[in-house]
């Protein structure tokens, strides 16, 4: 079995556990986004990247219908059946299910009713994507998921339809109507590559990351993101709004993809001001992810970093996501000499921001972070550099 940091410790666990090796481990990263934040929803362009933090998931098929999981982390076990292909009911589970097992049980369902006969497993997952922290461990979970049941059970699926499949989870068993970001660069992103993505058809291309003397430090205001379901589901709904008003004038419109900012101007004297707000944020952002990804292939940073910056504006004043504590953390950030940029990352209210700085800032950025948040937050942050790391796989 090819090695990951502490797989041995994973197998021996799930050895302790499940009295037998485990046939194979699935890993799947969490990711932050450069640029492109709340556009891909509306078919719009993001820029992420996979981090090298991954949710593990060590499996041994059975030959019943039985999934028995165990979560490493949390100490927490959970078990179900798989689903028949005739159940189309989505049966609630107990009050005593711990909350990641909506994931595998939505996951299961999903691949099950979408034709994949589907065995059960024994399964232990574990893993390093901080939870709740907008880094997106619940893609990476989710994914990971999907190629551990998958696997088990000697099937295949189209990598841009498994994407489709794990945001519908999201949508279908949790709630959030998330876009398909994160459950894409879960699956196709690529070790120090940035991952331009089309999010109405999906092409994509990897743009090497060339940063030169410069890194991304990931700044985790470790606030929990309490608003995160509720608000996002208004936002996107906002957007529709938009769209539907826009429709009166500009018939062949299908999402705010399809509006351009010219036309744009023409209109938005038509829409409530809220509206116009949220809709003018993901035009202007649309256009920033093209503008990064340039500004990035003809080895421009302090251009990539400049946009990263308006992008954190528009997320603070028009699309009102961000929070006083990553406001906090992206001013600290700007004053430190050689940051080219910083924003939030991810859907907002807490979670991360992402810094782009010169190496020898780093050192004067953790100093200033770990002292001024804490004194005016009461909050210890967390700060890692990120490196860039490779999609979901399957070790065997
Ligand atoms: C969350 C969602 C993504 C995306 C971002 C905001 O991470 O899961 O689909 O909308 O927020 O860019």
């Amino acid at each position: 079995m090819q090695q990951y940091i502490s797989c041995d410790a994973h197998v021996q666990k799930f050895q302790h556990i499940f009295g037998g090796a485990p046939d194979f481990i699935t890993a799947a990263p969490g990711r932050v986004n450069l640029i492109g934040e709340h556009t891909d929803y509306n078919d719009g362009y993001v820029f992420p990247i996979a981090i090298d933090k991954y949710v593990h998931i060590a499996v041994r098929p059975r030959e019943d219908r039985r999934v028995a999981l165990q979560a490493s982390d949390v100490d927490e076990r959970y078990e179900f059946s798989i689903p028949t292909f005739s159940d189309r009911r989505v049966l609630p589970l107990p009050i005593s299910a711990p909350a990641w097992s909506k994931y595998l049980v939505g996951v299961a369902t999903l691949l099950q009713r979408s034709g994949k006969p589907l065995v059960g497993m024994d399964a232990l997952i574990t893993g390093d994507v901080p939870i709740g922290a907008g880094l997106s461990s619940s893609a990476a979970l989710t994914v990971s998921a999907a190629l551990a049941f998958l696997t088990a059970s000697g099937l295949e699926m189209d990598r841009k339809e498994l994407a489709t499949l794990c945001q519908r989870v999201e949508h279908e068993f949790i709630g959030v109507k998330c876009g398909i970001m994160d459950q894409t660069i879960s699956l196709f992103g690529r070790a120090d590559h940035g991952l331009f993505l089309d999010c109405r058809s999906l092409e994509h291309t990897h743009v090497p990351l060339n940063l030169g003397e410069h890194v991304i430090v990931i700044c985790n205001t470790k606030v929990k993101r309490e608003l995160a379901a509720s608000e996002y589901n208004k936002r996107r709904a906002e957007c529709e709004k938009g769209v539907g008003i826009l429709k009166r004038w500009l018939s062949d419109i299908s999402s705010l993809r399809d509006v351009d900012l010219a036309g744009f101007k023409k209109y938005e004297g038509e829409l409530p001001e809220l509206t116009l707000k949220r809709c003018r944020y993901v035009l202007e952002e649309n256009a920033r992810v093209r503008q990064a990804v340039d500004a990035l292939k003809a080895g421009d940073l302090p251009a990539f970093g400049n946009l990263m910056n308006a992008s954190h504006r528009g997320l603070r004043d028009d699309y009102e996501v961000s929070c006083k504590e990553l406001d906090l953390l992206t001013d600290i950030a700007r004053e430190v000499t050689g940051v080219l940029g910083t924003r939030m990352t991810g859907a907002g209210f807490g979670g991360c921001t992402i810094t782009l700085a010169h190496r020898d800032a780093v050192e004067p950025l953790r100093t200033r972070v770990m002292t001024e948040y804490p004194q005016r937050i009461g909050i210890e942050p967390e700060l890692y550099l990120c490196s860039v790391g490779d999609g979901a796989k399957v070790y065997c």
